[in-house]
């Protein structure tokens, strides 16, 4: 089964597990409140600029506080989604995907990963179910903020089809924007190789 064939088995089997572009699979789990020792170890293992991407500020560290808010997200407007390591990094939470919005219908997206997860095509796979399950939620519109230096994050967001668009507020930042559903056709691009373009 193709790599795109296999993600979209992923998602309709809703959000219990993520499979890499080299076919090994993951658990994707919503987060919960005992997670925050390994949100912080994995917080820990990022690089100051990885961690200047995903916060848009300088947090060295994630105090306890932190970690514990981030794993208790308010269930009316919030969604997070973590992976669950194996081998070397089992018991560790690889990072994940979680959006946050009011009642308007719109959410602000964030995903990070370890480094040692990242390049696998586990951020897209995580983010791509939080869409889906924020527009089983009842949310119509997911937009984020990325720096115009995260490349990374950028090819992302651009594979899952968000409109990317300069920050007129801030010229160092890009506005990410998507309308869901996100269309099944800006997912899953299949080719005999296996992978999307
Ligand atoms: C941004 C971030 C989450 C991106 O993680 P990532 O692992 O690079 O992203 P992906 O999961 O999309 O993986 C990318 C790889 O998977 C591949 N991939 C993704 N979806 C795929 C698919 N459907 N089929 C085949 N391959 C796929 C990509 O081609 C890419 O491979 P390449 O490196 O060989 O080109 C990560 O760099 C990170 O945690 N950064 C720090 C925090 C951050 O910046 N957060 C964003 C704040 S807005």
């Amino acid at each position: 089964m193709s790599y795109a064939a296999r993600r979209l088995k992923d998602l309709a089997n809703d959000h219990g597990t993520l499979t890499d572009k080299n076919g090994e699979r993951y658990r994707l789990r919503p987060i919960r409140t005992t997670d925050a020792p390994s949100l912080m170890r994995g917080y820990d293992a990022m690089s100051d600029q990885s961690k200047w991407f995903r916060m848009l500020y300088t947090v060295p560290h994630l105090s306890e506080d932190m970690a514990e808010q981030f794993c208790a997200p308010d269930t009316a407007r919030e969604l997070c989604f973590v992976i669950e390591g194996q081998g070397e990094l089992l018991g560790e939470i690889l990072g994940g995907a979680r959006i946050a919005g009011e009642d308007d219908g719109v959410a602000e997206f964030s995903v990070s990963l370890r480094p040692e997860a990242q390049t696998l095509g586990l951020a897209s796979g995580a983010l791509e179910a939080v869409l889906q399950a924020a527009h089983r939620k009842g949310f119509k519109h997911v937009w984020g903020t990325i720096a115009v230096q995260n490349a990374p994050m950028i090819a992302l967001a651009r594979r899952l089809g968000f409109n990317l668009l300069p920050d007129l507020d801030d010229a160092s930042m890009i506005r990410a924007d998507i309308d869901l559903p996100v269309p099944k056709s800006l997912i899953v691009d299949d080719d005999s190789a296996g992978h999307t373009k």
